[in-house]
């Protein structure tokens, strides 16, 4: 079992840029499924939940090649139409290969997907929008049996949320069926446009990405294209976190500040000074962080959900009171009695957490509880005196690629012990 063990306080300086986005490339990764022609994405993050897609991949009949944060995907005319429990357990987006393989293969076997334990995550709306579409799905215990005989055909879909994989699995079943698809109340965030431009690039005709209706207008195949990953906002905002704990001085570049706007107005309202350019941001921090008001965890282009766990073990040693209400998922602050071990003082009740920055943290021995939890250990590790061990980093490395490796660039002192 590894561990990544931090000798806290060190203060963090220099320039980095971050990985590609996770939650982009998961979904490009099962859109490839659709063309009938190799596909090369460049800028691919090396986590195991990308290792996870890989394996499904390869298993619907795809060979996949991978030189460094590259691969190449060589899509097979004949797409099987089942994915093995195992393979959908490892995370929850291997529900985005449904859309992607039904529109494929006309029918599809899976269960139901695995992932981060943030409370119940049902997929209703990724369900009801494909029988708009004219798929029949039976749900037999944990097992989901979808069908379209007579193929996919465009629809007018509302969602009653603007939910990220579901706008994901409208767009991949929608660019092949016949005739046009309107779906409104879309996921707005940055990572649907990259899945929009990428499948555009490969011939499909989708407007709106970006904007709460899109207008899918099928086609008869799509060819493959090479694309660059987009840069992760996420793993950004846990690196600026990082930098911020310990009065630190960093600038990150490759990335898309407009695409973080929410996230940057907590830094400065933490006292950080941004200097905030079209590809990069520089952070300097003071040396004492003050209180943000209050964080409300909202769709894009509110406050990311993803960036709530790291932002709060900075708000645990910034001065005075800061309120946090987590309105995306019901089970979201599992890692706080983690960062309590660590001398936080936070309060939680139902989907509000309370927390009164103390003036520093003490190294401990935690575990990560889910991803971004995880990730809050990391920063209240490089911020908290003494030593941290954080274990069970299989939740780590679904989506931050060897971040120590980074971290260590910036002058933090983390170790990977195996
Ligand atoms: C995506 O999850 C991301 N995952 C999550 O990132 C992210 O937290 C989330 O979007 C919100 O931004 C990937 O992109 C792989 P949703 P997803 O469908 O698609 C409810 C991370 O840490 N809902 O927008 O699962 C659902 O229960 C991860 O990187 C339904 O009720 O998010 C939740 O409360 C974790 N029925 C809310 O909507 C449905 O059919 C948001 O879910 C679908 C969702």
């Amino acid at each position: 079992m590894s561990k990544l063990v931090i000798n806290g306080g060190r203060r963090l300086e220099g320039e980095l840029t971050p990985h590609g986005a996770k939650n982009s490339a998961l979904p490009l990764l099962a859109a490839t499924v659709l063309s009938s022609s190799p596909v090369i994405l460049d800028r691919l993050p090396m986590l195991t939940d990308v290792e996870a897609s890989v394996a499904i991949l390869t298993h619907l009949g795809c060979t996949v090649h991978r030189d460094g944060n590259s691969v190449e995907v060589i899509p097979s005319a004949e797409c099987a139409n089942s994915i093995p429990e195992h393979l959908m357990r490892e995370m929850r987006s291997s529900i985005v290969f449904l859309g992607a393989v039904l529109a494929k293969a006309g029918s599809a076997r899976l269960c139901f997907p695995g992932g981060c334990e943030l409370g119940p995550r049902p997929i209703d709306l990724h369900l009801q929008a494909l029988r708009q579409m004219g798929a029949e799905i039976r749900e037999d215990g944990c097992a989901l049996h979808c069908a379209a005989p007579k193929g996919l055909h465009g629809a007018r879909i509302a969602l009653s949320f603007p939910s990220v994989g579901a706008t994901e699995n409208v767009l991949l079943a929608a660019v092949l069926a016949k005739g046009q698809t309107v779906l409104s109340n879309a996921a707005k965030e940055p990572e649907i446009i990259d899945l929009c431009t990428f499948l555009n690039a490969c011939g499909a005709r989708i407007c709106g990405a970006g904007e709460s209706v899109l207008y899918i207008e099928g086609v008869e195949r799509l060819i493959g294209c090479r694309y660059s990953v987009m840069p992760d906002r996420i793993e950004a905002a846990t690196f600026l976190a990082a930098a911020a704990v310990t009065a630190g001085d960093i600038t990150l570049h490759g990335l898309k500040p407009s695409h973080m706007t929410a996230v940057l107005s907590v830094f400065e309202e933490a006292g950080c000074t941004l200097h905030i350019r079209e590809n990069s941001v520089r952070l300097k921090a003071p040396a004492r962080l003050s209180r943000v008001g209050l964080i409300r965890t909202m769709p894009y282009p509110g406050f990311p959900t993803d960036a709530q766990a790291p932002i709060m073990a900075m708000t645990a040693v910034a001065s005075g009171t800061s309120v946090i209400i987590e309105n995306i998922f019901d089970s979201r602050y599992k890692h706080v009695c983690e960062l309590v071990r660590m001398g936080a003082n936070i309060k939680t009740e139902g989907r509000m957490a309370v927390v009164e920055g103390v003036p520093c943290l003490h190294g401990a021995s935690v575990c990560c509880t889910d991803l971004r939890g995880g990730a809050a250990l990391l920063v209240a590790g490089i911020a908290a005196q003494g030593v941290t061990q954080i274990g069970r980093l299989c939740h780590l490395d679904r989506g931050y690629a060897y971040p120590e490796k980074l971290l260590t660039q910036l002058g933090a002192d983390i170790k990977r012990i195996n």
